[in-house]
């Protein structure tokens, strides 16, 4: 990451910002009762819903004689056109298995996934998908890795070129096209795994802890860079993080899974003014209380005792 100058990055960002931006669904509240999404109230208003979780429920054989595990048990929210959805719960949960239902690598045992209200029944070629690690070929070059759903999809050179260029321009990583995996940063290589994404235009780009392997500060700057990318594009994003403090800074929703088997806790509106600073997420207004919205639910699942007074035991 030494070698994204920052004031390079950071004009890429003030160029896409210039683009557009999402609407805010929900007024600013400091109120957590206030902030928690209805599902009944969400869905009957969401027409425009692009993804849908029905009712899904997932159970697993297990090897052997052993129990099946039920990991899923009754999963109901949908994601809007626009609209960023963090999805947060423990580990275990069933986070990666919603995603691979989205994308239609894995069918589930009971509901189902609706992509623009059609069932998905196959693979799903109309989501993008960026996972934890970039996994870029390390024999091909940066242009090469991103172009590749184009050649794919048989498209020809001239528009492979152009689109290829202003993806990489978007991930601000323009002047590095012939360089190799090895040769680029590991937030870089993460931004060509974005570009490769986005250079297909996904109806929804579907992100599985993408930023969990990057180094703190790197990681900051892809939060801020794909908040700028994903208000630039009006993208329509689900994105799992175990991070209450990502998923609050970045999210317009965020989505609280139990722990297995696993159902929606709560669905948390977060209507921060936008854009937001990623770098220091406290000082944006009402960050507070849109974090404690989500924490007081997920601390449940996580096996901590109830919240009190901390009292330090007198030294005997
Ligand atoms: N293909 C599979 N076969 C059997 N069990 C699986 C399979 N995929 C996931 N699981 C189990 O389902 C549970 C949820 O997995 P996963 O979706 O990866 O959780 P998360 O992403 O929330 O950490 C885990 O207990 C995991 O072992
Ligand atoms: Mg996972």
């Amino acid at each position: 990451m030494s070698s994204m100058a920052p004031s390079r990055s950071k004009c890429v960002r003030q160029s896409l910002l210039t683009i557009s931006a999402c609407p805010r669904r929900h007024p600013i509240s400091t109120d957590i009762d206030e902030m928690i999404v209805d599902p009944s109230r969400e869905s009957a208003g969401m027409t425009d819903a692009v993804l849908t979780f029905a009712d899904i429920r997932q159970t697993f054989p297990a090897p052997g004689d052993g129990a099946p595990t039920r990991v899923l048990d009754g999963i109901d929210f949908a994601v809007g056109r626009g609209e960023f959805v963090a999805v947060i719960g423990p580990s275990g949960c069933g986070k990666s298995t919603l995603l691979q239902m989205a994308a239609g690598l894995l069918a589930p045992t009971g509901g189902e996934v609706r992509h623009r209200g059609r069932r998905i029944a196959g693979v799903n070629r109309a989501v993008g998908f960026v996972p934890q690690q970039a996994k870029l070929f390390p024999w091909k070059t940066l242009a090469e890795n991103v172009e590749l759903p184009l050649l794919l999809r048989g498209i020809g050179p001239a528009e492979r070129r152009d689109r290829v260029g202003a993806a990489l321009r978007a991930v601000g990583l323009d002047g590095f096209e012939g360089h190799y995996p090895g040769q680029l940063s590991g937030g870089m290589q993460k931004r060509g795994s974005i570009a490769r994404t986005l250079i297909y235009e996904p109806d929804v780009i579907l992100m599985d802890e993408p930023f969990g392997a990057l180094d703190a500060q790197t990681r900051m700057v892809m939060q801020d860079d794909l908040q700028a990318l994903s208000r630039a594009a009006g993208a329509t994003i689900v994105f799992i993080t175990h991070d209450i403090t990502e998923a609050v800074v970045l999210a317009d929703r965020v989505v609280v899974l139990s722990q297995r088997p696993s159902r929606v806790l709560a669905d948390v509106a977060i209507d921060l003014p936008r854009p937001r600073d990623v770098f220091e997420p406290f000082r944006n207004p009402g960050f507070d209380a849109a974090y404690d919205a989500v924490w007081s639910r997920f601390r449940t699942q996580i096996g901590l005792p109830s919240r009190g007074p901390r009292v330090r035991e007198p030294a005997p």
